[in-house]
């Protein structure tokens, strides 16, 4: 019978149900790129390019992008020499994504898909990165979501997001898990704290949680104060 819940998964899905549908929402978010959109740039997080001045520097390998929208981090990794596969749910930005990397000549295997319907192979990437993907990630998903990376990553990979601040200029909705069914909503993206990352992924070597740097729009990385940085280590 429909909407019978029998296991956890139809539990995942009776609860996703409750909030936004996400493919047509970034598909319709996508449609005008020239909207003014901060993240529309084609340039790399600024955090992104100080890891490969520091821990990443030199190395190569596979990298996992999650939710990489219009693809300018896998971009930035493929450029850097690393194998990427890069993943998102909405047509509209891998179609993007797919001019961008074209125009560089470079090979990204873009995937068009939900990052929880994909069954990753086990310790196959060196790095997972993931900016402004998490924090539309609703809260009955994220046990999902740190499974689907512990899994993905190689032990001592590194896993890195951006997400929104708390309160930040650009969202950041400063509301509780529970308070995402009341409301039946994640009110445009949920908030994080600096300590509310380090309970989340407390099973990870913490490497660096920050602000992203504030940069000039003239700079060749993308950097925006409202959002945080986390940079991990899989133990
Ligand atoms: C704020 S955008 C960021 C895009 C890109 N990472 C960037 O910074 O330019 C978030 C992206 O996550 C994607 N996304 C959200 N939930 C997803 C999921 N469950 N599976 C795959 N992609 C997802 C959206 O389609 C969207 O492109």
């Amino acid at each position: 019978m429909q909407d019978t819940i029998n296991d956890n998964e139809d539990l995942l899905l009776m609860l996703d149900a409750l909030l936004r549908e996400p493919t047509s929402f970034w598909d319709d978010f996508y449609s005008n790129r020239e909207k003014g959109i901060p993240f529309f740039v084609n340039k790399p997080d600024e955090n992104l390019a100080s890891y490969f001045n520091n821990v990443l520097s030199g190395t190569s390998g596979k990298a996992l992008e999650l939710g990489c929208g219009p693809g300018r981090n896998a971009i930035y990794f493929a450029e850097k020499g690393y194998a990427v596969d890069a993943v998102d749910l909405s047509e509209q930005s891998l179609r993007w994504a797919i001019e961008r990397a074209k125009e560089r000549n470079l090979k990204i295997n873009f995937i068009h898909n939900n990052i929880f319907d994909i069954q990753f192979k086990e310790g196959a990437y060196d790095v997972i990165y993931d900016s402004g993907c998490f924090h539309h990630i609703a809260p009955h998903r994220r046990m999902s979501y740190i499974q689907l990376v512990q899994k993905a990553l190689k032990p001592g990979g590194y896993f890195a997001i951006t997400c929104f601040e708390q309160g930040g200029k650009l969202g950041g909705a400063a509301i509780s898990d529970w308070e995402v069914y009341r409301l039946r909503s994640l009110q445009g993206g949920l908030g994080f704290t600096e300590e509310r990352l380090r309970t989340i992924f407390k099973d990870f070597e913490e490497i660096e949680i920050r602000k992203m740097r504030e940069l000039e729009r003239s700079n060749e990385l993308f950097g925006v104060s409202a959002l945080l940085t986390a940079l991990f280590r899989k133990k």
